[in-house]
C-alpha cells in the first residue's frame, strides 16, 4: 500500500509542478515593486509633462496598447522599427497603424532607463500608460497588472485582426472574441476609449450626408472639416462633445446618432443588438461605464502576454535586443 501512495503522491506532485510550470504567469500590479518602485511615479511624470504640448498623448497610448494587444497578445511588436537583419516587417506600417504614435514610449523608456535599466517592458509601458493618459484626462484609476514582457518577431499581417471603421457590426463582434473579448460588454466598453482622441476624415467621411444614423447638424460641422475632394487627413473629434475629456458622453452621442465611425453608431443602431442596452445604462450614469471600463482594460491587457522567461525586456523599443 504505501509504496504505490508513495508513487500516486509524487507523479500527482510532479504533474503539478509540469502543468504549473507550463502556465502563463499571472499579472499582478506589484510586480516591478522591488525592481522598479517609482514606477509609476516615473511614468506619471513623463506623461504629466507631454500633455501640456500634446493633448492627445492619453488617446495615442490607449489607441496604441489595443492595437498591441488585438496582434497576437500584449507583448509589444507595434513598437519595433523595421529590422531587416533581425527578419523584423513594422507592423507601424500596416494600414490599421497609420495613425499611431508612439514617440512618447521613448521618452518613457529612457526616463525608465535611467532609473531602474533592462527592468521594465515596453509592453507593459503601453498598458501602464493608458492608465495614466485616461486617468489624466479624467477618466478612471485603477491598478494594472503589469509583468509582460516583449516579443522578439512582429506580424504585419496579423494586423489584419485589428477592427477597421468599415466592419459590419458582425464583424466588430467577431474580432473581439476571436481574442476572448467578450462581444458585448467588452466591445461596448472599450468603445468608449473614443470619448478621447481624433480620426481622420478618410475613416468616416463616406457617412457624411448619406448615413441616415448620423445626425444632420453634425454632418454639416463634418462637411466643413472633410469637404469632398479635401484633405482625408484632416482631423474630426471622435467625440463631438467633450473632445478631450474622458467622460461618458460618447455613449450619449450614440443615443443621438452622434457617434463618429460607423462602428461606433453600429452599437446603438443595429436592431435588436445586445450592445443597445450597454450603451443605454453607460449613457445613463458614468459610474457604470468606469467600473466596465477598467474592468475590460484588464481584460484586454490580459489578452496572451509574454511572461516568465518568454520574449525579452528591450532596451530600446524600437528594436529587439
Ligand atoms: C471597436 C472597434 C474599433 C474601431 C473600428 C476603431 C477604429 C478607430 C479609428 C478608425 C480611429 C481613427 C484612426 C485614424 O484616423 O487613422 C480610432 C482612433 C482611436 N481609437 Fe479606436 N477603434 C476601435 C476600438 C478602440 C479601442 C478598444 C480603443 C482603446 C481601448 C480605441 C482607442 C482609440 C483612440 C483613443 C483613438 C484616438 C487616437 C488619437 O487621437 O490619436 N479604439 N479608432
Amino acid at each position: 500500500m504505501m509504496p504505490s501512495f508513495r508513487m500516486t503522491t509524487i507523479f500527482v506532485l510532479l504533474a503539478g509542478m509540469i502543468l504549473g510550470g507550463s502556465k502563463a504567469q499571472q499579472l499582478i500590479p506589484t510586480f516591478y515593486g522591488n525592481t522598479c518602485p517609482n514606477l509609476t511615479t516615473i511614468v506619471g511624470g513623463v506623461l504629466q509633462q507631454a500633455v501640456q504640448s500634446d493633448i492627445r498623448i492619453g488617446a495615442k497610448l490607449i489607441r496604441a496598447h489595443f492595437h498591441d494587444c488585438m496582434v497576437d497578445g500584449c507583448d509589444g511588436p507595434l513598437l519595433l522599427d523595421n529590422d531587416a537583419a533581425n527578419g523584423i516587417v513594422s507592423e507601424k506600417d500596416a494600414t490599421p497603424n497609420q495613425m499611431i504614435d508612439v514617440d512618447i514610449v521613448d521618452d518613457i523608456k529612457t526616463a525608465l532607463e535611467n532609473a531602474c535599466p533592462g527592468v521594465v517592458s515596453c509592453a507593459d509601458i503601453l498598458a501602464l500608460g493608458s492608465q495614466i493618459g485616461v486617468s489624466l484626462a479624467g477618466g478612471p484609476t485603477w491598478q494594472v497588472p503589469l509583468g509582460r514582457r516583449d516579443s522578439r518577431t512582429a506580424n504585419q499581417d496579423g494586423t489584419s485582426a485589428i477592427p477597421s471603421p468599415f466592419d459590419d457590426f458582425s464583424v466588430l463582434q467577431r474580432k473581439f472574441r476571436d481574442v476572448g473579448l467578450d462581444d458585448s460588454t467588452d466591445l461596448v466598453a472599450l468603445s468608449g476609449a473614443h470619448t478621447f482622441g481624433r480620426a481622420r476624415c478618410q475613416t468616416f467621411s463616406r457617412r457624411i450626408g448619406t448615413d441616415p444614423t448620423l445626425d444632420p447638424t453634425i454632418s454639416d460641422v463634418l462637411v466643413q472639416i472633410c469637404p469632398q475632394g479635401g484633405n482625408g487627413n484632416a482631423l474630426a473629434n471622435l467625440d463631438s462633445s467633450t473632445a478631450d475629456d474622458f467622460d461618458n458622453n460618447y455613449y450619449t452621442n450614440l443615443q443621438n446618432n452622434r457617434g463618429l465611425l460607423q462602428t461606433d453608431q453600429s452599437l446603438f443602431s443595429t436592431t435588436n443588438a445586445g450592445t443597445v442596452a450597454i450603451v443605454n445604462r453607460f449613457a445613463g450614469g458614468q459610474r457604470d461605464f468606469f467600473d466596465a471600463f477598467v474592468q475590460s482594460m484588464i481584460n484586454m491587457g490580459n489578452i496572451s502576454p509574454l511572461t516568465g522567461s518568454n520574449g525579452e525586456i528591450r532596451t530600446n523599443c524600437r528594436r529587439i535586443n
